[in-house]
């Protein structure tokens, strides 16, 4: 909610959000995707500008929200130019967006044909086609590279974690806000049910120069932006 604390105490500051899954195309048709469904990305926006930012939202979800510029990109690549165009400018960039870490090798112009087709792997047959990827750049780390040594722009990841053999949820999450060096990492905890779509979210809000951690939820979209711009706030 926008508390006495919280209005205009954004007021001037550039802020970039990235929100929504990527969509890798394989035809003019198809594309490879993911479950994210932009709320949290868009709520974020939102609150920052209530809180009066100048706030570009670079986005693969349909969105018209009050007081926010809107860039509506497709895929990782799209988003990676948006986002670093407009984080050369920025105070602050929150990547929320679910970046497909892999693409297509190839994209073919022409629909891809069940039968006698020529594949993306260049066989022509009846076989299933195989599809081969290549890696994505990783928008988030090349932000923290050419930010170099300066301190500006204050650099947000969020980090979708299962717990595995190997560690908790909020283990995981350390490790990647130490490998990504990224200022604050907000942690959701996924899978079947959880977060995807949702209206309400669970997350923890990591910084990387330690204190305490901030738990927030089950929550609305809208308080966990708020607690995330509490965070951001102390940093700027
Ligand atoms: N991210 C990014 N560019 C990518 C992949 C991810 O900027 N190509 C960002 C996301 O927007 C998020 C953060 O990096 O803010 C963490 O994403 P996540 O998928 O959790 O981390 P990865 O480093 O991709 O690791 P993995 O998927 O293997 O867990
Ligand atoms: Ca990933």
């Amino acid at each position: 909610a926008l508390t006495p604390e919280r209005r205009g105490d954004l007021t001037g500051r550039r802020v970039v959000v990235s929100a929504g899954g990527t969509r890798e195309p394989l035809d003019p048709v198809r594309y490879l995707g993911n479950r994210s469904s932009g709320k949290q990305g868009h709520a974020l926006a939102v609150a920052a500008a209530e809180r009066g930012a100048r706030v570009t939202l670079v986005t693969s979800a349909a969105a018209d929200l009050p007081g926010v510029e809107v860039v509506p990109v497709e895929t990782a690549l799209q988003m990676r130019g948006a986002v670093l165009a407009a984080a050369a400018e920025g105070d602050v960039v929150v990547m929320a967006a679910a970046v497909a870490d892999f693409r297509p090798a190839t994209y073919a112009p022409a629909k891809i044909k069940k039968t006698h087709a020529t594949h993306v792997d260049g066989t022509d047959d009846d076989s299933a086609p195989t599809i081969t990827l290549v890696r994505n750049p990783d928008i988030l780390a090349e932000l923290v590279q050419t930010r170099g040594a300066s301190d500006s722009p204050v650099i947000v990841g969020f980090a979708a974690e299962t717990g595995d053999d190997d560690g908790s949820v909020l283990d995981h999450a350390r490790a990647k806000l130490e490998r990504k060096g990224c200022d604050v990492l907000v942690v959701n905890e996924v899978g079947e049910d959880k977060t995807f779509g949702a209206d309400d979210n669970t997350v923890t809000i990591l910084r990387r120069s330690g204190g305490q951690s901030v738990e927030v939820g089950p929550a609305t979209k809208a308080v966990v932006s708020d607690a995330v711009w509490d965070v951001v706030a102390t940093l700027l």
